[in-house]
């Protein structure tokens, strides 16, 4: 595999941690085009209205929300040679820190194209460097360095025994752990990888996801069942019908909050940023899920995962109730 990390990979974790946040795993360039009238037949060609390049995948988009919110994040993924200047700019922007990134000589950088009309969208996607990722998640150099952050958030599908591994390692050195596995069939079917959600201290699964690894079709009973097998805190998203949180036993319930989307690209990956950031700084269960929900509906309002993610001042005012943004498009 022709990949060169930046860093040594080898230091030990400071017992101060450097980062609040590693997120790692999978990063993409998103195109997004939207505006179309119609869908074309094959051999047709239509003209989109809107187009936007940006950084995408559930890592990127979540790291850059914490970043906005003045938490200071790394990220780790693994990325083409041929994007390099340009991911690092995006990123630098947000405010994440790049010195974690692998660059890939050999894969482009992972690419979906997303086409948008107001009642659908269709993505068609290219994994590109992101399927080198649980190789180098499996390593234990790998390891130490994500230990350096006093919380790690995963978004890709990792390996089930690497995860239980991983988290053992991680909470010896006093770092917590969640995961955004994403649509991800064959993992989500796996017994492995449900009994390995056990080894993780939050779980957001949306509610395709957690119907696929339970079986159940009803989201408060595919909680229960979740939580007996696996983790005891999941967040449960819901697109426009809110969001559900099961936290040591008790079920919380959240409306969506108002907006009127652009995008819905990346809600659910800034709704887990919303939700780590109150849970890093000490909030109540029902805050976390109050801000969460905030941030996934304020995200939809632009295109793009990461161009409308509110300020910390903005949740403020939309907590008080009086935000500016709350249902404008
Ligand atoms: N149109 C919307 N209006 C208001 N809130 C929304 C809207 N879409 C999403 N949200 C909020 O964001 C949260 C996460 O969105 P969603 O349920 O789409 O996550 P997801 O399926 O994981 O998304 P993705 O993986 O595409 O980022 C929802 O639970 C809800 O609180
Ligand atoms: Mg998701």
């Amino acid at each position: 595999m022709a990949v060169r990390a930046e860093s040594d990979g080898g230091g030990l974790a400071s017992p101060m941690k450097v980062w609040d946040v590693i997120t790692a795993g999978d990063v993409f360039v998103d195109l997004i085009l939207g505006g179309f009238s119609a869908w074309p037949q094959p051999g047709e060609e239509v003209f989109a209205t809107r187009f936007a390049r940006e950084i995408g995948g559930g890592a990127a988009i979540t790291g850059c929300g914490l970043a906005r919110l003045e938490m200071r994040v790394s990220l780790l993924a693994i990325v083409g040679r041929d994007e390099e200047e340009w991911v690092r700019r995006r990123l630098m922007t947000y405010g994440v820190d790049t010195h974690l990134l692998i660059w890939h000589d050999e894969e482009p950088t992972a690419v979906t194209v997303s086409v948008s009309r107001e009642d659908d969208r269709m993505l068609f996607t290219y994994m590109g460097a992101n399927r080198a990722f649980p190789l180098w998640l499996a390593k234990e150099s790998t390891w130490r360095e994500l230990s350096a952050a006093r919380h790690v958030h995963l978004a890709c599908a990792p390996d089930p025994l690497v995860l239980i591994a991983l988290s053992d390692f991680l909470h010896e050195q006093g770092t917590t752990l969640s995961l955004d596995v994403g649509w991800h069939p064959e993992w989500l079917r796996s017994s492995e990888s449900r009994r390995a959600l056990r080894a993780l201290d939050l779980f957001f699964p949306n509610e395709r996801e957690i119907f696929e690894l339970t079986g159940e079709r009803d989201p408060e009973s595919a909680l229960r069942a979740l939580a007996k097998a696996g983790p005891a805190k999941i967040a449960l998203k819901r697109g426009l019908a809110g969001a559900m949180l099961l936290w040591d036993g008790e079920l919380l319930r959240e409306g969506a909050y108002p907006a009127v989307p652009v995008d819905t690209t990346g809600a659910g990956d800034c709704f887990d940023a919303g939700f780590l950031y109150a849970w890093l700084l000490g909030a109540s269960p029902e805050r976390c899920l109050k801000i969460a929900s905030i941030c996934g509906a304020l995200s939809t309002q632009r295109l793009g995962g990461v161009a409308a993610f509110p300020t910390r001042e903005e949740i403020e005012e939309a907590l008080r109730g009086n935000s500016t943004r709350g249902a404008e498009p």
